[in-house]
């Protein structure tokens, strides 16, 4: 998928979708780059989109970690089955990360040390958003980590309310520039 049919399903779901254009790999290396990647049972990714953090994800992952990708796009979500179903263990789910609880069930995870987020906090209903983190936190282990981007800081109030403490970094040869959010639980 290019660039250009990106933005269009940008402007069929501009609230959910949230960016005109998928994250820059350098993005992608700095939401990545802080995972422990040979100790980890499960990571989860929100909003995979056309999988620009699932490719790293993929590639560092140990073969027993499981990985579940949530993507509400439909279009979106086959393409995530044309690059990586073929994976071991890695899981490609067309439903909203705010039923993670069903899934973890599904799939027999009891402990998730990782969930990478892609989702637009700054467009989401509030009320989603809410349930989203509340979820979140909920599920990860103590002390696993909730890394997320977001374009403004405008969010970190709110989101600092489900966890112990955020370590920010900022990506500024993303277009537009990002703030990577590391988010600590603790429960
Ligand atoms: C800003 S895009 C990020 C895509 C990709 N991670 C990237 O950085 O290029 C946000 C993605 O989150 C997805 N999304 C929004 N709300 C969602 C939800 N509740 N559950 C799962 N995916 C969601 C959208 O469909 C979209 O693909």
């Amino acid at each position: 998928m290019n660039n250009l049919s990106f933005i269009k399903q940008y402007l069929k779901n501009p609230k959910t979708i949230g960016a005109i254009m998928p994250s820059s790999k350098y993005l992608a290396h700095k939401m990545i780059e802080d995972i422990d990647f040979n100790h980890s049972e499960c990571i989860i990714e929100y909003g995979s989109g056309t999988g620009v953090f699932t490719e790293g994800l993929v590639k560092n992952k140990s073969e027993d970690t499981k990985l579940l990708l949530f993507e509400y796009n439909e279009d979106f979500c086959k393409l995530l089955k044309d690059k990586f179903g073929n994976e071991k263990n890695v899981f490609i789910i067309n439903d909203s990360c705010e039923n993670i609880d069903t899934y973890l069930l599904k799939y027999n995870i009891n402990n998730v040390d990782y969930i990478i987020s892609g989702l637009p906090f700054a467009s989401l209903p509030q009320k989603i958003s809410e349930k989203i983190l509340t979820k979140t936190r909920k599920v990860l282990k103590n002390d696993g980590n909730f890394i997320t981007f977001q374009y403004t800081l405008l969010k970190k109030d709110f989101i600092k309310r489900y966890f112990k403490y955020i370590d920010l970094k900022r990506e500024f040869k993303n277009i537009p520039p990002a703030y990577v959010f590391n988010c600590v639980n603790c429960k």
